[in-house]
């Protein structure tokens, strides 16, 4: 305990100096404003007065604040205390015949003021011992209510923490209080700067501001709150974009201006209402116009203010302010101890020097009238009474008092009002319900209020309140407020919103400031879930630039049910029939010159083929699947290559006959010797058929969902992956089409009845055609209709060679028997031969 003692030896040294300073003791005025005997006295601290902070002292000096300029709301709140005490002793329930007295003093300075404080401290006659005990202290009060100011309560507390004298400031809400570990008996009924900040930043979110400027002092007050929002506002998407810091040499000039440069609307001012009524005396001199402010509870209220000429153009002012509750009783207390003139006659009557009452004088107090005492409403006029009467609340329990008395023979030490205080379950005062969470803060109830210029008088009234017990619950009445300029709510952001489809990206430091981009095609914006990127669409989905949401594609292929697939399809079919009648008819006339010269028995092996190739149309419809995909390609390109060299095989044979047997006899004769024709048509066959079983080995055609072809469809096809083999065989395919064609050509000026080879010229002709229009179409466009296409070439080159090659035969065998006689042929090729030897 040696430093504490040190310590106090300290205060004791403080003490004396002051008393040889300004200060004596001995008298006091009975009857004056400042003090009231009882058997319990409780302390207050109230400026009264106000003095310039003058930087640094170099010894303790105190100070007279009587000689300081006159602060009102200062002297309003002691009277408030008064009235308190007036009315607890005017009750017989609280305190039945106990008396309460208080000893109030003049505060006008952070740093001067101690010897009044010291007051407290000391015990009755009026002396400060050096303590072995420090429980068991009686000091001259039981506790006591202020200083207003958080730097004020800062100097004085640690001075009373010690001995766990109760101090209840009524409006130092400085967060720091609440550190019970530095501030054990430290206890307020003024909410926290926390929820003060909290209040703040829920109205700059109701507004929708996110751009906004703070302008502090260096005030204990000041600075907290500053800390405290700085802290506070990183998580709510509002950005400081500018701090001020009021010190005596800042040019305030130069801050509203870059205010201005920074397009800031909305300005913070957290500071003592003093300083708050110099910076907007300033701002309207400076036409600093047009801003919304914010007042913090210091000067929210702040009467003197609302007087000031030409506040109506410096903008909006919306404050925030504990809740302001009216005290039943005190305009007629005020009016009663008016009248009564008690300060007068304390400096008259008593015949005391002014010198005698060490700040506890005031000679401009007894010319405030009544109802400018009364009109001074304060923010801090219900938190001075609500300490009071927890004090009277707290010693009513210390003392065990019921109905009919007390036990005054208790001796209340300051640490049992303490505990006392803490245990105080929640009460109702003017409907306002009073208590201390664990870190003896009160809870916060506020006000917001709006300053209303209309009328050229600035009448302050209350919008919305807040409260943040069981949930933050801030209600604002909007259509309350008129706002400066057009009427609307001011734009205070550093960027403007995105627009949807738009996303953010952030500029500089701040994340308020931002430029807006587009979202490219199948991205779109959720700005609940992201602001900053565009979200992908799902694979099925599809959106245009700059979307807000993603569309379903349209899936696309070929129906069976749609109209020219069933035409198709019965396309197909009646070519597999006829393919049948064909083969039924020849097998009839089989020995027919007719069947013979179309090939005989290789006539069933390309309509076996042609109706096989048909089969492959069907499976361009319907959902595609590995299968279908698989029997749309490989089964024609199998059976029409086969098909194709019987024609080649009928091209060869033909030229063979008429030109070779006469030309290259030998050749001839060792083509019919090995059968030749059908040693042609296996080995192309075999050929095609090792190429399509290694296609299919190797990677056999896939279907796939195209995304890429179009933007809003799923376009489902078929690709082949094993590309060199199929194209092999697709080139096999072409050249034994190619040959065929050559040798047809050659073939063309043969008799008549022997003339397939004009037939199969043309049939081959109309298959390069279409195939030539299906590459057209396929290089233009990838949608479900190119596969239409390449079911009606595929189906038009069979019919090609149904038609060219076989029904003309038919024809014959049906209706022009006379025709099919061996005497005919003979016939013709005897005027072929004729023809060729005249030649
Ligand atoms: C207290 O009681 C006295 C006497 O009845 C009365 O004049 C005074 O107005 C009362 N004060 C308050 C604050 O109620
Ligand atoms: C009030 O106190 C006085 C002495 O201080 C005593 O004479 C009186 O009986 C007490 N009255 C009650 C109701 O306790
Ligand atoms: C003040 O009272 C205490 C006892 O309470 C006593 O010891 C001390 O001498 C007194 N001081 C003066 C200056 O009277
Ligand atoms: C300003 O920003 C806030 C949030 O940062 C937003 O809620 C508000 O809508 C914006 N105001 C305008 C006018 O874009
Ligand atoms: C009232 O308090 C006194 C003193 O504390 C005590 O003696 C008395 O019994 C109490 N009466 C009631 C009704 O509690
Ligand atoms: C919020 O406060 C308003 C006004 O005081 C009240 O009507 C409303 O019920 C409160 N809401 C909640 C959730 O407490
Ligand atoms: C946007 O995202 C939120 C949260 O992820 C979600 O609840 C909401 O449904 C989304 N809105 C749209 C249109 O997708």
């Amino acid at each position: 305990m040696g430093g504490t003692e040190t310590m106090q030896l300290a205060f004791l040294t403080i003490f004396v100096i002051c008393l040889h300073n300004a200060c004596f003791w001995e008298c006091s005025c009975q009857a004056s404003d400042f003090n009231l005997d009882g058997d319990y006295l409780i302390g207050g601290l109230f400026p009264v007065h106000y003095a310039e902070h003058s930087g640094q002292q170099r010894r303790p000096v105190a100070i007279k604040c009587d000689e300081k300029s006159f602060f009102l709301t200062g002297y309003h709140l002691l009277q408030v205390m008064r009235f308190a005490v007036e009315e607890i002793n005017n009750l017989t329930s609280l305190l039945p015949n106990v008396s309460l007295g208080y000893q109030l003093f003049d505060h006008c300075s952070s740093t001067y003021n101690f010897p009044s404080s010291l007051q407290f401290f000391s015990s009755h006659n009026d002396s400060i011992k050096v303590r072995e005990d420090y429980n068991r202290y009686l000091p001259k009060v039981i506790g006591f209510t202020g200083p207003l100011s958080s730097s004020e309560s800062v100097s004085l507390a640690p001075l009373f923490m010690m001995d766990l004298i109760p101090m209840i400031s009524y409006g130092a809400s400085s967060s720091i209080f609440s550190d019970k570990k530095l501030y054990p008996s430290f206890l307020r009924t003024v909410p926290s700067n926390k929820d003060q900040i909290e209040l703040i930043i829920q109205i700059i979110k109701h507004f929708g501001w996110n751009w906004v400027a703070f302008i502090g002092t260096t005030s204990t007050y000041s600075q907290d709150g500053f800390q405290l929002f700085y802290d506070l506002v990183e998580n709510v998407g509002i950005c400081l974009a500018y701090y001020g810091i009021l010190t005596e040499t800042s040019q305030l000039n130069t801050i509203f201006e870059t205010i201005d440069m920074l397009h800031i609307k909305v300005i913070i001012l957290f500071v003592e209402e003093l300083k708050a009524a110099e910076v907007i005396h300033l701002a309207i001199q400076h036409k600093f116009q047009n801003k919304v402010w914010i007042a913090g509870e210091a000067w929210s209220m702040y009467q003197p203010l609302t007087k000031q000429q030409g506040i109506e153009t410096i903008g909006t002012i919306i404050g925030v302010t504990p809740h302001v509750a009216k005290l039943p009783g005190f305009s007629n207390f005020i009016h009663q101890s008016r009248m009564g003139g008690n300060c007068k006659s304390c400096h008259s009557g008593a015949g005391l020097s002014d010198e005698a009452v060490c700040n506890q004088d005031c000679e401009a107090c007894s010319s405030q009238s009544a109802e400018d005492i009364i009109n001074e409403g304060n923010a801090y006029s219900f938190s001075v009474y609500s300490a009071v009467y927890v004090m009277a609340m707290a010693l009513h329990n210390a003392l065990q008092c019921n109905h009919s008395g007390c036990d005054t023979s208790r001796t209340v030490y300051p640490y049992m009002l303490l505990r006392e205080m803490k245990r105080l379950p929640m009460f109702s005062l003017n409907q306002l319900n009073v208590y201390f969470d664990e870190n003896g803060d009160p809870p916060a109830h506020y006000s917001v209020v709006f300053w209303n210029t209309a009328d050229h008088t600035v009448k302050i009234q209350p919008i919305g309140t807040y409260d943040n017990q069981q949930v933050l619950n801030l209600s604002i009445d909007d259509m309350q407020i008129h706002w400066h300029g057009d009427g609307l709510v001011p734009f205070s952001n550093c960027s403007a919103e995105c627009k949807p489809g738009h996303v953010r990206q952030q500029e500089g430091q701040h994340q308020c400031c931002f430029t807006c981009v587009e979202c490219p095609i199948n991205q779109y914006t959720n700005h609940t879930a992201d602001l900053y990127s565009c979200l992908k669409c799902d694979q099925y989905d599809w959106s245009e630039a700059g979307s807000t949401s993603c569309q379903k594609r349209s899936v696309e292929f070929l129906h069976f049910s749609d109209v020219i697939p069933i035409l198709i399809l019965l396309s197909a079919s009646s070519l597999m029939l006829l393919c049948l009648g064909v083969a039924v008819l020849f097998a009839i006339h089989y020995s027919t010159p007719v069947v013979r010269s179309a090939g005989g028995s290789m006539c069933f092996l390309m309509l076996g083929c042609l109706a096989a190739s048909s089969i492959s149309i069907f499976f361009y419809f319907g959902e595609p699947s590995a299968l279908s995909c698989l029997l749309r390609s490989t089964p024609l390109t199998f059976f029409y290559t086969v098909c194709l060299s019987c024609l080649l095989v009928r091209s060869v044979s033909i030229i063979c006959i008429f030109k070779m047997a006469s030309h290259l006899p030998k050749a001839y004769a060792l083509w019919v010797k090995y059968s030749g024709h059908w040693l042609l048509v296996a080995g192309v066959s075999f050929f095609q058929l090792i190429l399509c079983v290694i296609a299919i080995t190797v990677s056999p055609p896939m279907p796939i969902n195209d995304m890429q072809s179009f933007k809003d469809q799923v376009v489902l096809r078929c690709i082949e992956k094993a590309l060199i083999p199929v194209g092999f065989g697709l080139g096999l395919m072409c050249s034994v089409s190619g040959v065929c064609f050559l040798l047809s050509y050659m073939g063309k000026d043969l008799p008549k009845n022997y003339n397939e080879a004009k037939a199969i010229t043309f049939c081959l002709l109309v298959s390069f055609l279409s195939w030539a229009a299906y590459l057209e179409a396929y290089m233009l466009s990838r949608s479900k209709y190119v596969q239409l296409i390449k079911a009606i070439v595929e189906l038009s080159c069979l019919y090609g060679i149904m038609f060219s090659y076989f029904i003309p035969k038919s024809f014959i065998i049906v209706f022009q028997p006379q025709k099919n006689t061996q005497e005919y042929f003979q016939a013709s090729i005897q005027s072929y031969t004729q023809t060729i030897s005249r030649m």
